[in-house]
């Protein structure tokens, strides 16, 4: 492990997409690159802290000197979190799908059966707020990431409060911004002070300015 102010703290950080399955050979998938979730384990890594990466399936290679633990689906991410707290703080950069296929089948669906499948869907855990209120053993910072298209601003700051997290990393996805699945992002972080604009920049030097906030909150 490195060495720096985050040395002895213990961070979750949770990345990439889930894929819900419908049958054993196929899923549902989202398009999350897990660019930024692996640059935030990396810059927290590089400060020093003891990460546990709990990553659904990303091309991308996690980062060396973190903990890895690849998951699949939403409910298997809940429970690694779970098994790997407590954490100093927790970060969830994971895109993590609504809703799991309720009747997938152990087999897989042919073709040539009776017409075409009918998929149900359930609701997944959201990971985020079942950790953010937690009555005990909540890690003391949690740092939500809200993508959203439109109302950017309002739209995060009231998923804040509803979820229970301390801050929220909020995005402008609209195509046209080019940032799902591109190499910058430009974010607002919303806390209790309120909503913070930080200019267009790397997914990489995003993730040095929030590890940079974190270390601020946890080390002072
Ligand atoms: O509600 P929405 O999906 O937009 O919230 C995004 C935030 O919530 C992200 O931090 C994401 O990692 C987290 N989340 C979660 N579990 C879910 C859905 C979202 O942890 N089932």
């Amino acid at each position: 492990l490195a060495d720096g102010p985050l040395k002895g703290k213990h961070i979750l950080v949770t990345s990439g997409p889930t894929h819900e399955p419908i049958d054993p050979v196929r899923y549902i998938a989202n398009r999350s690159s897990g660019a930024q979730g692996t640059a935030i384990a990396t810059a927290l890594a590089a400060l020093g802290a003891d990460v546990t990466f709990v990553a659904g399936p990303a091309d991308i290679a996690p980062p060396a000197g973190v903990r890895v633990v690849p998951v699949e689906t939403a409910a298997q991410m809940l429970e690694a979190v779970q098994t790997a707290l407590p954490a100093d703080a927790a970060v969830f950069a994971a895109a993590v799908a609504d809703w799991h296929v309720a009747n997938a089948s152990d087999s897989k669906i042919k073709k040539d059966a009776s017409g075409l499948p009918e998929l149900s869907f359930a609701e997944n855990p959201d990971i985020l707020a079942t950790v953010s209120q937690m009555k005990t053993g909540r890690p003391g910072l949690i740092v939500g990431f809200a993508a959203e298209t439109n109302d950017v601003i309002a739209n995060a700051t009231a998923k804040r409060l509803r979820k229970g997290c301390d801050w929220i990393v909020a995005n402008d996805v609209s195509p046209e911004t080019g940032i799902m699945g591109g190499s910058e992002n430009a974010v607002t972080l919303i806390s209790d002070d309120g909503a913070e604009d930080w200019p267009r920049m790397g997914k990489d030097a995003v993730a040095t300015k929030l590890a940079a906030r974190i270390a601020q909150v946890l080390v002072g």
